[in-house]
């Protein structure tokens, strides 16, 4: 075997062998939400070692905008999600790979659903309780959904926004671990299903 000859049966085969991918909006939705999640969580964590300042307030104003933005397009690719079932893992891949390995990648799907909308909303609701008005990019008053409750914003709100921020960094960069490991050490092609563009 030379040592660049795939590990795995599957990733020999041609592209129909492979089974198939996801479709446009999920591809899509997926490189989109992940490119922004990203960035709000480089923003967050950058902006809140600023010194009081226009570029903060700007900044805020972004990472909350940004935020908003994730929260309704996490809408929408729910509803796709439930709409459009995805491709279902193929059975070589499937009889590849260990049962708690299988289990995990469910419980991190789901966990990060949950995080794309707690996340948000935790920002949301700390905002909220601070008494401070989100208005979308600058035009659309939302509603204060939590009363003015500055010791709730502390205590509460503000620790459950950063917390459940950093369980989705930890469980993101995980999910991506296990993609590069499926396509540069498993080369199973589970990578290219979300892929964009014509696979290689
Ligand atoms: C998926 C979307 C979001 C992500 C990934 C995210 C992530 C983060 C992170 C990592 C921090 C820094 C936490 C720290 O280390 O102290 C932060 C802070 C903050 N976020 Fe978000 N956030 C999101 C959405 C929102 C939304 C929608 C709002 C409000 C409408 C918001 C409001 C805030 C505020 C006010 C802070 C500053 C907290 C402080 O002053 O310490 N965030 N966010």
């Amino acid at each position: 075997m030379s040592a660049d000859t795939p590990l795995h049966p599957l990733a020999a085969g041609p592209r129909g062998q492979r089974g198939p991918r996801y479709g446009t909006v999920a591809i899509v939705l997926h490189w989109l939400l992940a490119a922004m999640i990203v960035g709000s969580l480089g923003v967050g964590l950058y902006m809140t070692g600023l010194p009081f300042s226009p570029q903060r307030i700007k900044l805020y104003n972004w990472h909350k905008w940004a935020g908003v933005t994730i929260l309704l397009l996490s809408a929408l690719r729910l509803l796709w999600r439930l709409a459009n079932r995805p491709p279902p893992v193929p059975a070589q891949v499937l009889a590849a790979m260990p049962r708690w390995q299988f289990a995990g990648l469910r419980a991190s799907h789901a966990l990060m659903y949950l995080l794309f909308f707690a996340v948000p909303l935790a920002g949301w609701a700390y905002t909220s309780a601070l008494g401070i008005p989100v208005v979308w990019f600058g035009v659309l008053p939302l509603p204060d959904f939590v009363p003015v409750d500055k010791d709730l914003a502390e205590a509460i709100l503000k620790p459950l926004h950063k917390g459940s921020a950093y369980t989705l960094a930890a469980v993101a960069l995980l999910h991506t671990a296990a993609a590069l490991k499926h396509h540069w050490i498993d080369r199973d092609g589970l990578l290219e299903r979300m892929w964009p563009g014509p696979r290689h």
